[in-house]
């Protein structure tokens, strides 16, 4: 085993005088499409006292950023428009003028969409320490891995024995909340939208049980699947999965709400079934999730993970895309569910 305190397989970067930036040109409407974006070509910025330089090697594309760059109702404030996208990134200190953060560090966190930027400290949600490959450090230590096993073991709290369905279950989230649910001891059902990701979540991630919500008559294969009802439902999509699904779960059930990826728009509020009477009849707990309020757990989860994944009890799949162009469409990409795996883009070269 690796014992270096730095990750590894690092790809190739180099320290161009240019920095490329994707901006948010306008507000998007629904889905950010690639039009929604452009991209500019700046002088490379220096750091200032207290602030460090990073250059950025992956970009990570999260269905969030949909969320950040839209004045729908969300947890923080709108991107501003012809400024960076605001996006999770990984990459490494090539100068600074903050004595706590070394040149040479790898650092993942909120450095946007761009080749380097100068950045405080409040921007780092990780300083990376441990001997995985830098993709899989941006998803299972990035915010994929960590909403999975936060969100499951605080607010679905699966107990041994007990029947877990995931939605989104072959995607970067979902594809953990899967195998964490095994690793837990749960019985685990995955939802997805096509045929190869229902045999990856059988196959790679370990489901007992995987089906296409777009093909599959959900009721009938839920009836089938969960005699005895869903324990813990993590939900990623919202919508009719989580209409019908919420009709199967078992008294005293848990609902992670995690994500909404099935609803376009939230003006005007879409209307829906009624289900109040289902959460009290099943005496059902219904928790909302951001992971953001979590950051003071991200350390300790990091390792349990780190530790999975160096055993060999996990895997970490990256899609990976080359070059800072593919970031205008990766949003919508990951909407039309083209994504196997975390959705990265690298800009190294
Ligand atoms: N609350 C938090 O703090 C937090 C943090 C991270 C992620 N999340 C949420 O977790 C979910 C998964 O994120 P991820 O990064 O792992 O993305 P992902 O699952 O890798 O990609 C998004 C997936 O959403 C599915 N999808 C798109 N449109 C859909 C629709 N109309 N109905 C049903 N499914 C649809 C597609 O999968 P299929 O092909 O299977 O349909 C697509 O691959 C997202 O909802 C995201 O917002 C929440």
């Amino acid at each position: 085993m690796n014992t270096s305190n730095r990750p590894t397989d690092l790809p190739a970067f180099q320290i161009p005088d240019e920095n490329r930036r994707v901006l948010l040109a306008r507000r998007p409407l629904g889905i950010p499409q690639p039009d929604d974006f452009a991209i500019e070509t700046a002088p490379r910025p220096s750091p200032t006292p207290g602030t460090f330089l990073i250059r950025n090697i992956y970009l990570s594309a999260d269905p969030a950023q949909r969320g950040w760059a839209s004045a729908e109702a969300n947890y923080s404030e709108p991107v501003a428009i012809g400024g960076p996208m605001r996006g999770l990134t990984v990459g490494i200190v090539v100068d600074s003028m903050d004595p706590e953060v070394s040149v040479g560090e790898f650092l993942y966190g909120l450095f946007d969409w761009q080749d380097f930027a100068v950045a405080d400290r409040s921007k780092i949600l990780m300083r990376l320490r441990k001997p995985l490959p830098l993709q899989v450090c941006t998803n299972l230590l990035g915010i994929n891995g960590l909403t999975a096993y936060l969100a499951l073991t605080e607010l679905g709290r699966p107990q041994s024995g007990e029947t877990l369905l995931v939605s989104t279950a072959a995607g970067a989230v979902g594809g953990f909340v899967g195998q964490i649910g095994r690793l837990l001891g749960c019985r685990t059902i995955g939802l997805t939208g096509d045929d190869a990701k229902v045999e990856r979540c059988r196959t790679r991630y370990g489901y007992a049980e995987a089906f296409n919500y777009k093909t599959a008559d959900l009721n009938a294969v839920l009836n089938d699947a969960a005699p005895q009802g869903i324990d813990v439902y993590f939900d990623n999509t919202g919508g009719p999965i989580l209409d019908t699904a919420l009709r199967h779960m078992a008294r005293g059930g848990r609902i992670v709400q995690c994500g909404t990826a099935s609803t376009a728009s939230w003006n005007p509020v879409p209307t829906g079934p009624r289900n109040e009477r289902e959460v009290l009849t099943r005496r059902l707990v219904w928790s909302g999730f951001i992971v953001f309020d979590y950051l003071d757990r991200f350390e300790q989860a990091a390792d349990r993970l780190a530790e999975w994944y160096l055993d060999g009890k996990i895997v970490s799949d990256e899609d990976i895309s080359e070059g800072i162009e593919h970031a205008p469409g990766a949003i919508a990409s990951l909407y039309a569910g083209k994504n196997v795996g975390k959705k990265l883009i690298y800009i190294g070269r």
